[in-house]
């Protein structure tokens, strides 16, 4: 008989890790889908189940918004009951946010093996809300799917030692199975008149940048400098925030609602530069080819910065404007991120572990 496996997805990014693994898995497990609903927006979760040919999610919890404690407080209150209602041989989490921590600690609680997809990265910033659902996520899972062997090294260092898999990287696979389709469905450059180059893509969500009114003032400002147009999608906190500063974008900002995924990846494959705070478009721009200057001080994709395609630069301006104008890649890429089959990895060892029964 199949084994059950419970996948637990909220927002944006864990939809597109999600693909490419239940499409892995569906010969051989059933899978249950929890939405936590930390995404609600059309253009934040239902786009991309669509253009990814997702089923719907069998569960959705419908908590978006509130505090990070409140929101993973009432996730796990939840997926709890969620799990109880159903019988999951195995649980399956993916990144970094809320929703990760809140499946993870449900299944932790309830004894119930636990998957981690991506696995072992660290920014070392505990000041991120991130940091902190990745560390407790990995020290509560059995199954530690790693991207890097700097992940696999990263969970050595805090004594994990065991259950620790390095597949390579699930978005180099979704990126793999969807950009053919992206550059045949979508219309994104001719709707808003661009060519490859002649343009930026911004990209701003993070709270450390979208809480702070002047590390967010900083980068605005940063941006209406530079000496291209910057094609910038909005991310719903930030735009919020944008709106209580009252701020009006320059002639050179065309500010946009957030992007399907086939728009994205065609967005990133034509820029002339990505700008962003994102950790998954550092990783498509790396595999894309296009260069990267991260709006962070610090990454968890230690490997693209050492690769010598993204810069890391913070919020000054100076330095943004720097880093575009004199700074390029001089080398290609190396296969960082795996083969493209890591989906197919997780699958064999999720058989041969739960299926077959040699754990
Ligand atoms: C979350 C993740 C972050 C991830 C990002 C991907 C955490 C701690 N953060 O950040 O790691 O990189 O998703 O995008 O889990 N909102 C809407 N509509 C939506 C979704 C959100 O209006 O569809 C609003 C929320 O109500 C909230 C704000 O945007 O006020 C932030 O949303 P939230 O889900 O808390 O975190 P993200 O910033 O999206």
């Amino acid at each position: 008989m199949k084994k059950n496996i419970v996948t637990i997805v909220g927002a944006r990014p864990q939809f597109v890790k999600a693909a490419p693994v239940s499409r892995a898995l569906s010969p051989d497990f059933n899978e249950i889908l929890i939405h936590t609903g930390q995404h609600y927006d059309y253009g934040m979760s239902e786009v991309f189940f669509r253009e990814m040919e997702m089923r719907s999610p069998d569960f959705n919890l419908g908590i978006g918004g509130g505090s990070h404690g409140e929101q993973t407080g009432r996730m796990l209150i939840e997926v709890e009951k969620t799990l109880a209602a159903v019988h999951a041989d195995c649980v399956l989490v993916y990144g970094d946010t809320n929703s990760t921590l809140a499946g993870a600690l449900a299944a932790a609680k309830a004894g119930i093996q636990l998957a981690h997809v991506e696995s072992g990265l660290r920014s070392y910033n505990r000041a991120m809300p991130e940091e902190i659902n990745r560390v407790l996520t990995d020290h509560v899972s059995n199954f530690l799917f790693c991207p890097t062997d700097v992940a696999v090294e990263n969970l050595a260092k805090e004594g994990i030692t065991d259950g620790i898999f390095q597949v390579g990287d699930v978005m180099y696979d979704a990126l793999l199975h969807n950009l053919s389709l992206a550059r045949q469905r979508s219309q994104v450059l001719t709707q808003l008149g661009l060519k490859k180059g002649d343009y930026a893509l911004a990209t701003v969500h993070r709270a450390a940048n979208t809480d702070d009114p002047q590390r967010l003032l900083s980068l605005l400002d940063a941006f209406r400098s530079l000496p291209t147009r910057i094609v910038f999608p909005v991310h719903p906190r930030t735009r919020g925030l944008i709106e209580r500063l009252g701020w009006k974008p320059a002639p050179n900002i065309l500010l946009l609602e957030p992007l399907g995924y086939f728009d994205i990846l065609i967005m990133q494959e034509n820029a002339n530069c990505i700008l962003t705070d994102s950790g998954g478009m550092q990783k498509e721009s790396y595999l894309l080819g296009v260069r990267c200057i991260t709006l962070r001080e610090e990454t968890e994709w230690v490997e693209t910065v050492s690769a010598g395609w993204n810069k890391l630069v913070g919020v000054d301006k100076s330095a943004i404007l720097d880093a575009f104008t004199s700074w390029h890649p001089s080398s290609g890429q190396l296969p960082l991120y795996g083969d493209g089959h890591s989906s197919e990895k997780i699958r064999e060892i999720l058989v041969e572990k739960l299926q077959n029964g040699k754990w």
